[in-house]
């Protein structure tokens, strides 16, 4: 029996699992979740009582400065999971299938997915998309007992098929296309499924239809969770803020204005000071 079963369920402080995740759906309790990339910032988000840390592909944008996901490599991934993975004490650690991770058949796809938990340590993977070769693939990890996160509606690693990123779904026949992606990544085995930027009544319907928990981002309130880029949670970033975005902190003007201090203060020569200098024991100034 692995050690996440004989954790008493109650416990506040009890590592969550990917069963633990469908008993909050099934109790009414929402999941929270977030991006992270490193560790400092996993331990910190782990303290605060997110639940699931997803280290997400947009790293490549947020943190690496790709102009979008699709130059992220699997080493990049892995580095960056295995520091989430450290810092992270009760959150469940989901590394994001980079692209091109899982386009070259079965074996490659589970190769890769495996070394997110066997290499970084993480619980799962998520994978993006529903095409029938993508549902055979989350079908494959599953029977390799690699635990499979989906994400329908907006998938922005097809940014160069769709051309531009929008709410997906506001017309009836893409909202029932959603649906049944949802519905047929939920039949392949995935334990949750991420919906992006979908208009909330439907995300609303396909929570309902689900027996996994949906996790929205940019999908409203209806949702069994919900998931953020922390960059865009606390400002730590300059560039564009979709509507769904809700900005808690202004870490971009914290870290600004505490740089231009420093700097000014070792250009005026008043820092390092007296206080922030190691002295000789003789307590001679040198
Ligand atoms: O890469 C990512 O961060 C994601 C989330 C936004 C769901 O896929």
């Amino acid at each position: 029996m692995g050690r996440k079963e004989i954790s008493m369920s109650n416990n506040p402080m009890s590592p969550v699992s990917v069963p633990s995740l469908r008993k909050m759906k099934a109790a009414g309790e929402k999941i929270v979740a977030l991006t992270a990339y490193d560790y400092p910032t996993a331990m910190l988000l782990d303290e605060a009582g997110v639940d699931l840390l997803l280290v997400g592909d947009s790293l490549g944008m947020v943190v690496l400065g790709y102009s979008s996901t699709i130059p992220v490599t699997m080493e990049e991934m892995i580095h960056h999971t295995k520091a989430v993975v450290r810092g992270a004490r009760r959150a469940l650690v989901i590394g994001d299938m980079p692209y091109f991770s899982f386009h070259q058949g079965k074996d490659l796809t589970i190769a890769n997915a495996s070394r997110f938990l066997k290499e970084a340590g993480a619980s799962g993977v998520k994978i993006e998309g529903a095409s029938p070769k993508r549902l055979k693939l989350i079908e494959a990890m599953v029977e390799a007992e690699i635990p499979v996160m989906g994400h329908v509606g907006l998938t922005p690693q097809s940014v160069n098929l769709l051309g531009q990123f929008r709410v997906r779904g506001s017309d009836g026949a893409e909202a029932a296309k959603i649906l049944d992606d949802a519905l047929k990544v939920e039949k392949a085995g995935a334990f949750a499924i991420v919906l992006e930027c979908v208009p909330e009544d439907l995300a609303g319907r396909i929570t309902r239809r689900l027996r996994v928990p949906t996790i929205g981002i940019g999908a409203g309130p209806r949702c069994d969770g919900q998931v953020l880029v922390f960059h865009d949670l606390v400002g730590y970033q300059t560039g564009f803020q979709p509507k769904f975005v809700k900005r808690y902190a202004d870490l971009g003007s914290i870290i600004r204005e505490s740089v231009k201090r420093y700097a000014g203060e070792v250009r005026a020569g008043a820092f390092p000071d007296e206080a922030h200098s190691y002295h000789s024991p003789s307590g001679k100034k040198r």
